[in-house]
């Protein structure tokens, strides 16, 4: 393999954004345009990555925060090639440098393997693609005859029967560095726009008699380019069919492969099934015959073969065991862990808790920073009162508890084995082992007592 540099031009401000974010950082499936071309770069190995950012973009670096990455300042943008000569000093004598946009974000690692395939340190690889609305684009100048690319034209440089091409420059290309260091100081910018254009080398690469091949992409979509919130949106779309669509042909059922999100990574196991309209985000894992219900939405989760996800769920940060029942409206926090055959219905909340096998926690409760044994059953109503209002406190209930409904376990408090705690109760000390224990002001009933009566007033 030869010396592999990359250069993400990202200096554009992105003004048709209408945002104070620089554009890179935009998000498609969760993820900022800048992160998804590094991610790319980083699937080919590269020996260096330089990022070039501009004036008012600081942001960019600081959100990014990589420390492998060679940021470097281009001011003023002057141009792609006056980007591209801004990297000269980072990029090695020897071997290629492949180019990238920081705002294509769906460019895929066949692709540009494909590309760099092509490329070699004696020639320029171009990726081109046809369009059948070309215009904005550079086109692509070929030879009568010979069909040999001899010059990239800017569409505004270009003469009405130029503008004709439909083979357009998507921008990314792999030259030699040895070309680059020779033929980027010799730019110049006499053309439409006052620019230095990275384009112009296509012609210094002829005359030198230096091979120019193209490749091109397998799906147009994959050059499309990120100006506007609408260009956003179209991509994002694409991403996400092409995500739903790698699902199914991995066996997962999707309700509607076009109402589904993933923010992140979904692995499945086998005979999964997603209702329609589930966000996941981040790392989610999903094993063999689990079913998730409509609405839910799942980050950072694990969840065990055959459990059932009832619709309206929120979960983050969690991991739930086999055979589990989820739902509907459950919502669990991060820091849950839920063995197997677990219980959690609706309306209740779980956080930072564990729950051990055979468990359940059926309708309308909190339970926070708990550990609850085997079997235990936990009545509708009941609170795990964790907080004073500045400090946490933990509740531990053992295996095969009984907690009656509308009960409040004051932390920190223990609930012994085999307990059984009357409904109403609030339960403020430990509780002895295969006991009931219950606190209840006792009923009583007043003789005789009247219930108010309405006082009418006079007739009109
Ligand atoms: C460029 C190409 C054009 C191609 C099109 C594909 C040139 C001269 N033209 O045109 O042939 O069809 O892309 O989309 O290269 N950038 C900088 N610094 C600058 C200027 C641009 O970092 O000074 C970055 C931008 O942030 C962007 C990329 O380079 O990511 C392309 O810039 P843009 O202005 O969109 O190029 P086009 O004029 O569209
Ligand atoms: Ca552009």
């Amino acid at each position: 393999m030869q010396n592999l540099n990359i250069v993400i031009l990202a200096a554009g401000l992105g003004k048709r954004m209408y945002s104070t974010l620089p554009k890179v950082l935009h998000l498609v499936a969760g993820k900022p345009l800048l992160s998804h071309v590094l991610g790319t770069a980083h699937a080919l190995s590269p020996q260096k990555v330089c990022v070039v950012y501009g004036h008012g973009n600081e942001t960019v670096p600081k959100t990014i925060a990589n420390n492998e990455l060679i940021w470097v300042k281009q001011e003023p943008q002057l141009g792609t090639g006056h980007a591209l000569m801004q990297c000269l000093p980072h990029l090695d004598e020897k071997g290629i440098t492949l180019v990238l946009y920081g705002d294509v974000p769906l460019i895929r690692v066949e692709t540009l393997q494909m590309l760099i395939t092509t490329a070699s340190a004696e020639n320029l690889a171009l990726l081109t693609v046809e369009l059948n609305e070309p215009s904005g684009y550079g086109r692509i100048m070929r030879e009568i005859g010979t069909g040999k690319i001899s010059a990239i034209v800017e569409e505004k440089d270009a003469s009405t029967a130029q503008r004709q091409i439909h083979e357009t420059n998507t921008g990314i290309m792999v030259a030699p560095n040895a070309c680059l260091h020779d033929w980027l100081p010799k730019l110049e910018n006499k053309n439409a726009q006052k620019e230095y254009y990275l384009t112009d080398i296509v012609a210094m690469a002829a005359t030198a008699g230096v091979k120019i091949e193209a490749a091109h992409p397998s799906h147009t979509w994959e050059v499309l380019g990120v100006n506007s919130k609408v260009q956003l949106a179209t991509l994002e779309r694409i991403h996400q069919n092409e995500y739903a669509n790698k699902l199914l042909e991995q066996g997962v059922t999707l309700a509607d492969p076009s109402r589904i999100d993933v923010r992140g990574q979904l692995d499945c196991g086998k005979d999964v099934e997603i209702d329609i309209n589930c966000i996941f985000e981040g790392l989610v894992e999903i094993g063999d015959g689990v079913r998730i219900g409509a609405n839910s939405i799942l980050k950072n989760v694990k969840v065990e073969a055959d459990t059932i996800i009832f619709p309206f769920s929120l979960i983050e940060n969690a991991d739930i065991g086999k055979s589990c029942r989820i739902g509907p409206l459950a919502r669990i926090r991060p820091g849950t862990k839920l063995a197997s055959k677990v219980h959690v219905g609706n309306f209740v909340e779980v956080k930072n808790s564990s729950i051990a096998t055979g468990s359940k926690a059926n309708h309308l409760t909190y339970i926070g920073d708990t550990t609850i044994g085997k079997n235990v059953n936990v009545g509708a109503g009941t609170i795990t009162c964790n907080y004073d209002g500045a400090n946490k406190f933990q509740t531990i209930i053992e295996d095969n508890v009984f907690i009656g409904s509308d009960t409040q376990l004051i932390a920190p408090v223990k609930i012994a084995k085999g307990s059984t705690i009357g409904a109403g109760s609030t339960i403020t000390r430990d509780t002895p082992p295969e006991e009931l224990t219950l606190s209840r002001a006792k009923q009583m009933s007043v003789a005789g007592w009247k219930r108010p009566v309405k006082k009418t007033r006079g007739k009109e």
